[in-house]
């Protein structure tokens, strides 16, 4: 399973929290940036991470920003994403089980090491349950 992984600035500190739990639970995952706190622009890190996992690069991508509203709002421009922001680690359940999101989202700001932690535990266990969900799933398309 290979992961792809950005953030904008705000991301950076709990980005670090990601990619040792990803290396410490043996997934191979790319860091596409930035690798530092200079500011930058959160929709050029999400289109980053975004395109590789729906060209299928990777299986899955992390988003991180101050609230990860702009990292999911950007991604979802993307065809085939499906970015959610998991605000706990029952957000990340089921946004794997109700919506198969390819892509879990994290508010650096308002959150903590062990509710990532938790989060990244919870979305890498669970399993889309299909059925009505994958109908509803399937009319997710750009409509206008
Ligand atoms: C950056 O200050 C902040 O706007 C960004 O990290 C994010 O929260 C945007 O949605």
């Amino acid at each position: 399973m290979k992961i792809a992984v950005g953030s904008d600035h705000a991301g950076v500190e709990f980005k670090k929290t990601v990619t040792d739990w990803l290396e410490k639970n043996g997934y191979e995952f790319n860091d596409m940036g930035p690798y530092n706190e200079d500011s930058v622009d959160y929709p050029d890190y999400a289109r980053k991470v975004g395109k590789a996992v729906a060209e299928g690069e990777y299986d899955s991508g992390i988003l991180l920003c101050g609230t990860g509203i702009g990292v999911s709002i950007s991604a979802n421009k993307i065809k085939g994403i499906r970015a959610a922001v998991a605000c706990n680690p029952e957000f990340a359940i089921l946004a794997r089980q109700h919506n198969n999101a390819n892509i879990i989202c994290f508010a650096a700001r308002f959150t903590d090491k062990a509710t990532i932690e938790k989060s990244l535990h919870n979305w890498f266990t669970t399993e889309f349950e299909g059925g009505r969900h994958e109908r509803r799933v399937n009319k997710i398309e750009p409509c206008c």
